[in-house]
């Protein structure tokens, strides 16, 4: 029986254990270009033990970022302290993977310490966000200009320049942001999709930027790299994405070359009701790994014997932590003792563990 500290291999990627770091915007970057900071904080996780560490959504153009002082990867010269950030985690024995990002019509907000609110026409760090359609995300957002099909491909071709510099950078996994109500996500539901052309309507229609965007990454993203895609599996809302199209488009992620979905949920309504508790987006990747296809689970998972639960009973292929990783940068050091797993110290901290 698979436990949370057997290796895990995609294609010629081999991870030690099934822990991975989620990705999580730092929002203290300037004009995008990576610092000391994500390489003390992703360096610490993984000198704390986990096997695979996602740095944070990182915009493939610079519209497309949450925040002004969101993380980016749309000029080379993005590539080299990035560089940094890679070469660290791999010499502690950890798998360094990205997440690239756009985050469309929620793009453009005051990062969380100066209040998250959309920032307004006044201000000089204002600009104009794109979307599936001309339909806020909340009052006091902008209104997204709706984006046509020739910006759309362009959209598809920044993820591709953006895979082929994470590439360079040294990153061994990437994950496309399709979640959260940011962009890829706007235009699968139907409450941010009103679109009636190719990109809107149908299931096959709203997936298709999507499906673009994979394809796009795959032309650049090698062979023998496991690439993976985070989806909110549902909207919690009536007549929203909903988890039986999430598994529909799971079928299709495998001949498009996508290894691992990274089953989120919400972000695209700000008022759905959402179930938080522990776990509970876990039935989502399970129901999405019965398609075959790899999965992470996220979400509230915190106790190491939960995550071993998680692996064990085959409901994900990787337990990924998010906050809990913020408090305890060495949580798979103290979880490999709690199982009674050989914990992968470095030999520097060997006399505290
Ligand atoms: C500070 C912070 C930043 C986050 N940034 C991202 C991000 O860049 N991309 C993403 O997909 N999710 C992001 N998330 C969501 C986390 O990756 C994770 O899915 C969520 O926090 C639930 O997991 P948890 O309960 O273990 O924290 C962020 C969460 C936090 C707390």
């Amino acid at each position: 029986m698979t436990n949370l500290f057997d290796p895990l291999t995609i294609r010629s990627i081999t991870i030690r254990n099934r822990i991975g770091v989620s990705p999580m915007c730092q929002y203290c970057y300037e004009d995008g270009f990576s610092n000391d900071w994500q390489l003390v904080h992703l360096g610490a996780r993984a000198a704390g033990g986990a096997g695979l560490i996602i740095a944070e959504a990182t915009a493939v153009e610079a519209r497309g970022r949450i925040t002004p002082h969101d993380a980016g990867i749309w000029k080379d010269d993005h590539i080299p302290p990035l560089r940094k950030v890679t070469r660290f985690i791999k010499e502690q024995g950890a798998v360094p993977g990205i997440q690239i990002a756009h985050a469309g019509r929620k793009a453009n907000t005051h990062r969380p310490w100066d209040g998250s609110s959309p920032i307004t026409m006044d201000d000089p760090q204002f600009w104009q966000v794109v979307g599936a359609s001309p339909i806020a995300f909340a009052d006091g957002y902008q209104t997204p200009q709706e984006l046509t099909a020739e910006e759309i491909h362009a959209i598809a071709i920044a993820f591709r320049h953006g895979a082929e510099r994470a590439l360079q950078a040294g990153f061994e996994f990437l994950e496309i942001h399709a979640a959260h109500g940011y962009l890829l996500h706007s235009f699968l539901s139907p409450h941010s999709n009103h679109r009636s052309d190719q990109y809107g309507g149908s299931f096959a229609n709203r997936i298709r930027f999507l499906l673009e965007v994979i394809g796009e990454v795959r032309k650049v993203w090698q062979d023998h790299l496991p690439l993976a895609v985070r989806i909110s599996a549902t909207d919690w809302v009536e007549n929203g994405w909903t988890i039986t199209e999430s598994v529909e488009l799971a079928r299709l992620f495998i001949p498009a070359g996508v290894d691992v979905v990274d089953c989120s949920s919400g972000g695209n309504l700000p008022k759905a009701p959402v179930p938080v508790g522990p776990g509970y987006q876990v039935p989502f990747s399970e129901a999405i790994r019965s398609t075959g296809v790899m999965t992470a689970a996220v979400g509230l998972i915190t106790a190491p014997a939960q995550a071993d639960q998680i692996i064990r009973n085959q409901q994900a292929d990787i337990a990924l932590l998010g906050r809990e990783m913020l408090r305890n940068p060495s949580w798979a050091l103290h979880a490999a003792h709690a199982l009674r797993q050989a914990p992968p110290v470095p030999p520097q901290y060997l006399r505290g563990f």
